[in-house]
């Protein structure tokens, strides 16, 4: 495999282990037999739901509250590879609660509180169960402590890539696309759930720990270091990171917009221009999808080459090595679509990895000359390297867990967006896009809603290419 990756689905491998049928046993019957609770109207405290509904993953998230805050204390210690966790989650009821869950994966929990009570904590598989002294009524803000600790674990994907927890030679990275924030957080974690973060790491000094948002606060301590990161506009769980390691810190503010660049030394010389590349291409995708929508804008460039892909964590996003241009242009416009526009389920992953592919072949059309018309013909044509796979199933529906990042999604819901562009043109078709942006920032947001949106504004009947380009199984005549 590539070491450095040049794009997030090349470097995916293609042949993956793939999980025991049981392991997709145990959720199942978790959902079966806790979740039908939640279809009771009455207003009556119940138990909360131990998962959202998610058509891919059933058990991911937790209903009855909506998150508005985590505050994270984490403490690690590089030498032994334990994380101490304090999570402080505030979030209002949805419904009257006798009990909730959160997602937690591993690690041992030694206190919970619900406002400050001790509250009952159960455990089965990924789902912490609290029991509050008291039932909470509707519609009222809570907050729930967690302390935890122990070593945080890697998570392996039904398609194979390494998510959750993952060591590094000189420290660690959280990662959390598409489960695994919840090994090194209790949370919701959904990306219907979205919430403003305060996250302080505590680790040696001489370590960085870089995470999501802006540095408000270093402090050392006998010889440890707290570094107090915050986000204040609504990020969903698997946006959220942490690297900790050895780190060159390049900082700098373009067109107003604090840019916070993280290079591990061991990736220095190949990043070289990094720094550079994330001001240029922050400043052409503002200029094409309209403004940025965080606080901030950077990366992390760490040395972890055989992860095979990158990640968009938010306001920073995540290369396991040096990266090319291409990766950095896709990572930056999943700031705005996937992070700020975030896909109400993990079917409509297309809305995040289409556009985001798209965004490359217009960079590419803008800077190199190969119009997106000739890259959806190479795609087309199968004589693009990445358009291997495209015709597996149709990218707005993904059969199983293991495919939400299989080539469909990305390279055929480029093609998607391309034949949208032909239909409508340019005007309309970057006026659909911006309107998109605009209308649901900081929110979720689904297919449907994309294809009423481009109806709407485009004043054209675009239901059957929609339905050719995003639902039909059989490879599409141009
Ligand atoms: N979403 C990432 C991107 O496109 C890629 C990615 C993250 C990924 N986690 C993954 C791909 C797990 C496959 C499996 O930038
Ligand atoms: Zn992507």
């Amino acid at each position: 495999m590539n070491p450095r990756p040049a794009d997030p689905r090349r470097t995916v491998p293609q042949h993956r282990p793939r999980l025991f049928p049981g392991a997709l046993l145990v959720p199942l019957l978790l959902l079966l037999t806790t979740s039908c609770t939640d279809t009771n109207t009455g207003s009556a405290p119940r138990r909360g739901a131990s998962g959202v509904g998610d058509p891919l993953f059933p058990t991911l998230g937790n209903g009855g509250y909506d998150v508005t805050h985590y505050g994270l204390t984490l403490d690690y210690a590089p030498a032994t590879h334990r994380l101490r966790g304090t999570a402080r989650i505030t979030a209002r009821t949805t419904r009257a609660l006798s009990s909730f869950h959160l997602d937690l994966a591993g690690l041992h929990v030694r206190e919970t509180t619900v406002n400050s009570r001790p509250a009952r904590a159960t455990r089965h598989s990924t789902e912490l169960t609290l029991t509050p002294a008291t039932a909470l009524p509707k519609d009222r803000t809570f907050t729930t402590t967690v302390v935890y600790d122990g070593k945080p674990k890697t998570l392996t994907d039904p398609d194979g890539s390494r998510e959750g927890w993952l060591r590094t030679a000189d420290g660690a990275v959280g990662l959390g696309e598409p489960t695994g924030s919840m090994t090194w957080f209790p949370g919701n974690n959904h990306p219907s759930d979205k919430a403003a973060f305060d996250i302080a790491v505590t680790v040696p000094r001489g370590y960085a720990a870089v995470s999501n948002g802006e540095l408000t606060r270093r402090t050392t301590r006998n010889g440890r270091t707290t570094h107090h990161w915050r986000t204040r506009d609504p990020m969903a769980t698997y946006l959220a990171t942490v690297a900790i390691g050895r780190f060159d810190i390049h900082t700098t503010t373009a067109d107003g917009l604090p840019q916070y660049v993280a290079i591990d030394p061991t990736e220095a010389k190949a990043s070289r221009d990094v720094p550079a590349q994330i001001t240029k291409i922050t400043a052409w995708e503002r200029r094409t999808f309209g403004p940025y929508p965080f606080a901030s804008t950077g990366a992390i460039v760490d040395h972890l080459p055989d992860l095979g892909y990158a990640l968009e964590t938010q306001t920073k996003p995540y290369f396991a090595a040096a990266p090319d241009q291409r990766l950095i242009v896709h990572e930056l416009a999943h700031q705005w679509f996937g992070n700020s526009v975030t896909p109400r389920t993990w079917k409509d992953m297309w809305l995040n990895e289409g556009f985001a592919t798209y965004a490359e072949w217009l960079w590419t059309e803008q800077h190199h000359g190969r119009t997106a018309q000739q890259t959806f013909d190479d795609f087309y044509d199968g004589t693009d390297d990445e358009s291997k796979g495209i015709w597996a199933f149709p990218p707005a529906a993904p059969p199983s867990p293991g495919h939400v990042s299989d080539p469909p999604v990305y390279g055929r819901g480029a093609m998607a967006l391309h034949q949208l562009r032909r239909a409508v043109g340019d005007p309309a078709f970057f006026r659909i896009l911006r309107t998109w942006l605009k209308t649901h920032r900081h929110g979720n947001a689904d297919t449907k809603q994309f294809i009423t949106l481009s109806k709407r504004l485009s004043g054209k009947p675009l239901d059957k290419l929609f339905k050719t380009w995003l639902y039909a199984k059989a490879k599409p005549a141009r």
